[in-house]
């Protein structure tokens, strides 16, 4: 564990979901903690496609293990075996699960993490970015940031200004990935330094060492933000209970 960075914890063996509660799962994609097999057996064709479309193995790998994470953590909440989901999608590509129980959730990987949010009848949105060197940031920042959030950003110093810049990044890709709207609505023309309006919650998260990630969900928050491990949920699946 890194000292400073929240734990991510096993689920409990009596997961439940209530109103207003946020869970956020956590998987390392090159371990995912459930056999490969499993994961490429419960993907649907259309997945197992997009699978073999991707050249690098490491790609392909990531991406099945992410999208049977995605399977087998909502089948747990569903009481449905992962290969039995059924996915719709949006005029704008976002992604909803069909018999949902009013469950809505948001997925986003980078390199080695996935994370993958959960919520009853809200909106969601997570958002999950390696930290790392980019040489025209403060032109990007220039361009998609606020001017509240580019001015802020120009002011942090140096050596903690790209995380910053992560930080903003992975809130506005957390909101915009939550209204589910792809990028018809201006980065630039909201800003994540707090809320980005009084119906929305905005939370920081820590993925990992060298990760930045955010979430960001409909309404304020009423119920617990709950942070999970996604290597148990495979041997606890059958001890999970009953969305209430
Ligand atoms: C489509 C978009 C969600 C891509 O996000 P990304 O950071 O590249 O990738 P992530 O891993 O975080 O998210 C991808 C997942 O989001 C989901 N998704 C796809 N379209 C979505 C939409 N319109 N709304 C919400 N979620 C969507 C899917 O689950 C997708 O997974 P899949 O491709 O494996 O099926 C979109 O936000 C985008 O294109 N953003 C542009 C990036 C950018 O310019 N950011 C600048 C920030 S300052």
């Amino acid at each position: 564990m890194n000292p400073g960075h929240p734990v991510w914890w096993p689920p409990p063996a009596g997961l439940v979901l209530l109103p207003g509660d946020v869970h956020v799962w956590r998987a390392f994609l090159d371990t995912p903690g459930v056999p490969a097999a499993g994961l490429w057996e419960s993907l649907s064709g259309c997945e197992r496609e997009r699978a073999e479309r991707l050249r690098s193995p490491e790609h392909r790998s990531r991406f099945v293990a992410m999208h049977g994470m995605l399977r087998a953590i909502l089948g747990a909440y569903l009481h449905l075996p992962p290969g039995e989901l059924r996915f719709t999608y949006s005029a704008f590509g976002k992604p909803e699960v069909e018999n949902s129980l009013g469950l809505r959730f948001s997925a986003s990987r980078s390199q080695n993490i996935g994370l993958f949010a959960i919520t009853l009848g809200r909106a969601i949105g997570v958002d999950v970015e390696q930290v790392r060197p980019i040489e025209d940031a403060e032109r990007i920042a220039a361009a998609f940031f606020h001017p509240v959030e580019y001015e802020g950003l120009m002011r942090t110093p140096e050596p903690v200004r790209l995380e910053m810049f992560f930080s903003l990044w992975t809130k506005k890709e957390a909101y915009i990935k939550a209204l589910g709207t792809g990028l018809s609505l201006p980065l630039e023309s909201f800003s994540v330094v707090g809320p980005p309006s009084e119906q929305w919650s905005l939370c920081e998260l820590a993925p990992d060492a060298g990760y930045a990630g955010a979430v960001a969900f409909e309404g304020r928050r009423a119920g617990s933000l709950n942070l999970y491990e996604s290597s148990h949920i495979a041997m606890q699946e059958d001890r999970l209970a009953p969305l209430s």
